[in-house]
Order: C-alpha cells, then sequence, then structure tokens
C-alpha cells in the first residue's frame, strides 16, 4: 500500500519504519528539516534500541523516504497524522495545534477513496470533529481513529505485533471500507492472531486515554502503599510480589518507585481531567487529580530521603545515576529524575549526574546540569549517591566499587532496583522508597 506518515516525531518516526518493514511504500512528511534529513540518513534522532535497523533497511530497500514536502502525501491513498498532542501552556489542556494543522496541510492532497488515519492521542470528540472536516473536502476521503500503544523502549516491537488494534470508524459503507484498509495495512500482524477491535471514535480515542489511566492509577495505586509502607515499616516490593500473585491484579506496573514520567502518561491522565471537566465529568475523573499528586509527592520523598542522609543539602555533593524518565530511552520529559536534579541543585547541593543516553537531551532541557562521562565520575567524591533510573548498568554496580570512590556510603535508591543486602554489606547506609 502507498502510506504517508505525518509527523516524524517519536511515534511517526517508528510507525513510518516499520509500516515500510511490512513492506508498505511510505512516506514520512515532518516541518522539521533536521529531523527529515536525519531520518533520510537512516539515523534515529531520538535513542530507541532497533529503530536505526529497521529505517536503513527500509530506506535501502526504497520504500521509506521522508520529505517536508506535504504535496509528497499525494501519492499515498492512506494518511497517518502522528503528531504530538503536548500539554498545553499553563493548562492540563492537550494542545491540538500540530493535529489541526496537520489535517489542513494534507486535505488539499485528498484523493476520492483516501483514508485518513489519526494515532496521536486526542481529547474524546476530536475525531468526530475532523471527521467532518475530511468528509467535507472536496475529495471525498474518510477518517478513522487507529490510538497507538507503543512503549518507548519497545517501540519497533510494539509497532509491528502490538497487543492489539484499535479501529474507531464511522458507521455503515464508509467505516467497512475504513476497516478492510486498515486490515491490509496491518495484514502480516492480523495473521498471528493479533485481536482487533472495530469500534466508533468515541471509543477508539478512550480506549487510549483509559489504557494510559488505568497504568497511571496501577503506579500511583502502589506508590501509595509505598507511604503506608514507610509509616509503618513494611516492604513494598514483598507487597507488589505478594499481591501481583493475584492474576487479578498481575505483578506488571506494580514497580514503587520515583513514579511515572515520560512523554504520555503524565499529560495524557492531565489532558483527560481537563475533557472530564469540559464534559461535567469533573467528579468522575477527580481521582486523576489524585493520581497525579501521588505521583509528584515520590519525587519529593527522594529528596527528603537524602536530606535525612547527608544533613544538610546546602554544600552536599550528590552523585546521581539516571536522568531519563526510564531505561533504554534519552527521553527526559517530564522525568522524574530531572526534577528531583533540579530540587537538588535548589536547595544548594552540587550535583553531578550520568545517564548512559540520556546525557545531552537532560542538558539540553536543563543547561545548568553537570554531567559525567561515566557512573564512576557522577559518583567520585560523593556525600550520597542517587539511583534515579533503573538502567541495567546501575543495577549491576560493585557496591565494594563503588565504595573506594565516593566520600560518604550513602545510596538511595530511587527505583528499588539496587540489592540493598549487597549496598549494606558493603557499609552502604541504603535508602529506597517504601522499603524499611
Ligand atoms: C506509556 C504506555 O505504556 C504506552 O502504552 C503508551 O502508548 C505511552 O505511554 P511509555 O511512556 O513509553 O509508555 O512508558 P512506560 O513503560 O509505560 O512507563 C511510564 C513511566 O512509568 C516510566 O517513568 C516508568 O519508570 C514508570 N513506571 C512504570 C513505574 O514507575 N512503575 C512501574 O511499575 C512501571
Amino acid at each position: 500500500m502507498r502510506i504517508s506518515v505525518i509527523g516524524c516525531g517519536y511515534l511517526g518516526a517508528v510507525h513510518a519504519a516499520c509500516m515500510a518493514e511490512l513492506g508498505h511504500d511510505v512516506v514520512g512528511i515532518d516541518v522539521d528539516q533536521h529531523k527529515v534529513d536525519e531520518l533520510g540518513a537512516g539515523r534515529a534522532p531520538f535513542f530507541e534500541p532497533g529503530l536505526p535497523e529497521v529505517l536503513t533497511k527500509a530506506l535501502e530497500t526504497g520504500r521509506l523516504r521522508f520529505t517536508t514536502d506535504m504535496s509528497a502525501a499525494a501519492e499515498a491513498t492512506v494518511h497517518f497524522v502522528a503528531v504530538g498532542t503536548p500539554q498545553t501552556k499553563g493548562s492540563f489542556n492537550a494542545d491540538l495545534t500540530y493535529v489541526d494543522a496537520a489535517i489542513d496541510g494534507l486535505l488539499p492532497f485528498l484523493s476520492e477513496g483516501d483514508l485518513v488515519v489519526g494515532k496521536s492521542t486526542v481529547p474524546v470528540g476530536t475525531a468526530a470533529r475532523l471527521a467532518g472536516l475530511v468528509e467535507g473536502a472536496k475529495s471525498g476521503a474518510t477518517l478513522a481513529w487507529n490510538p497507538e500503544f507503543l512503549r518507548e523502549g519497545f517501540a519497533v516491537q510494539d509497532t509491528v505485533s502490538p497487543d492489539r488494534f484499535v479501529y474507531g470508524v464511522p458507521s455503515g459503507d464508509a467505516g467497512a471500507a475504513a476497516t478492510a484498509v486498515l486490515d491490509e495495512v496491518y495484514a502480516t500482524a492480523l495473521a498471528t492472531g493479533t485481536p482487533r477491535i472495530v469500534t466508533d471514535y468515541a471509543t477508539a480515542e478512550l480506549v487510549k486515554v483509559s489504557a494510559n489511566a488505568f497504568l497511571a492509577t496501577k503506579i500511583s495505586f502502589i506508590n501509595a502503599m509505598a507511604e503506608v509502607a514507610e509509616a509503618t515499616g513494611a516492604d513494598v516490593t514483598q507487597l507488589a510480589d505478594a499481591i501481583g500473585h493475584d492474576a487479578r491484579i498481575g505483578r506488571k506496573f506494580l514497580n514503587a518507585g520515583l513514579g511515572f514520567g515520560g512523554g504520555c502518561l503524565p499529560k495524557d491522565i492531565r489532558a483527560f481531567r481537563a475533557r472530564g471537566d469540559e464534559l461535567g465529568l469533573h467528579d468522575t475523573l477527580s481521582f486523576l487529580g489524585e493520581v497525579d499528586a501521588i505521583n509528584l509527592r515520590r519525587r519529593e520523598r527522594v529528596v527528603t530521603l537524602t536530606r535525612e542522609l547527608v544533613g544538610d543539602l546546602d554544600g552536599a555533593t550528590i552523585g546521581v545515576l539516571g536522568l531519563a524518565f526510564k531505561p533504554n530511552s534519552d527521553d527526559v520529559r517530564d522525568s522524574p529524575a530531572l526534577d528531583v536534579v533540579t530540587k537538588l541543585v535548589e536547595a544548594g547541593a552540587t550535583v553531578t549526574a550520568f545517564d548512559p543516553e540520556a546525557n545531552e537531551t537532560a542538558t539540553r532541557s536543563l543547561p545548568t546540569l553537570t554531567t559525567s562521562e561515566t557512573a564512576e565520575d557522577a559518583v567520585r567524591g560523593a556525600d550520597a549517591v542517587l539511583v534515579l533510573t533503573e538502567w541495567k548498568e546501575f543495577r549491576e554496580l560493585d557496591p565494594a566499587a563503588v565504595a573506594t570512590l565516593v566520600a560518604h556510603k550513602r545510596v538511595v535508591d530511587g527505583r528499588n532496583c539496587l540489592d540493598a543486602v549487597a549496598w549494606r554489606a558493603a557499609g552502604f547506609e541504603v535508602r529506597g522508597l517504601g522499603r524499611p
């Protein structure tokens, strides 16, 4: 099939490359010339395991190209809209400027029978509004909403073989035709039995935001239990293991620690609440405010634990391991780690941080940040070591070796990822979140 992907950020770049990998002819379109040049040269503008390989292979076959020229969409019959919907400055609402601009830019290049497929995460009701524009255009094209559930770090795998497909389509023949087109696009994954749910626009939009709201709630639930554990001397990691054995609960997304960050969960729960307010559902979704508050409190807790360990943060030297919002990513958007670093610096601490992939993105976001080239350099001479992202290389650090580098043997495990027994055996005072 001939596909265009409008917006080549995280979602769009991965989607374009993976669609070409599946055998389609794909043009990725983005307003950012630098991004287009990088992608066209087979370089991912962000760290995502496996993506450079898929990009390079697809570019070599000639089935994938990138351009800033929207008219290239005229060659395609299926158009994925994969632009960002960030949090609006000064409010919780999703900023739909980029989605609206993408649809506006695309309309003149649509032909009879084309399918426009929204992939961006949007407030419920957006697809119905955009469908009016797409169908109203002289082209006679149709709109479908096909949310994306990919996780950073697993983006290629999640795109090529997702847990499920969700198609939000109009009723009647247009919906049946849209479903048939999407089935052809995703034929490879569907052939392996990937479930697909065909539904209306509103349900499709809500599947995405409610899935993210559920995941965020699950994380904040266990972090609330961490607060209870801290008040009672219980151990939240053992508690998570124990309740996680109940298949109805499940152990996944029950890791207590510094909480969730990134480009999706925080802004999506806020936008969902804001949309709920508009729909007169303030009370219904107000619990998401608690989910957010619990999440943000964990960051304060790490700062408090550090203060307890070092006495006074003013003048303390802190070695921070991890800046990305999660391992296997260089993404620092709404990163809990970066927030903790900011709070420590504000309190007068001297911080040196190291992240295997996110030093550069973090420095771009926080220009005053001091980073080091290695974990060893970050912890050298530190009054306390903070592990804020659970990269494998931090989990595997030898505490005896770290002990020879630091000024004081103190560690705060912000992700409950260290072997506390081994660190204590090496002489460290260890503090975790929700652990005695
Ligand atoms: C998320 C959703 O998982 C994905 O389906 C959606 O498409 C986009 O948003 P992502 O942001 O890549 O994906 O990260 P995810 O792996 O979900 O982790 C989100 C955050 O939660 C991270 O900061 C992570 O550290 C944190 N987390 C996750 C926890 O604190 N505890 C857990 O048990 C799991």
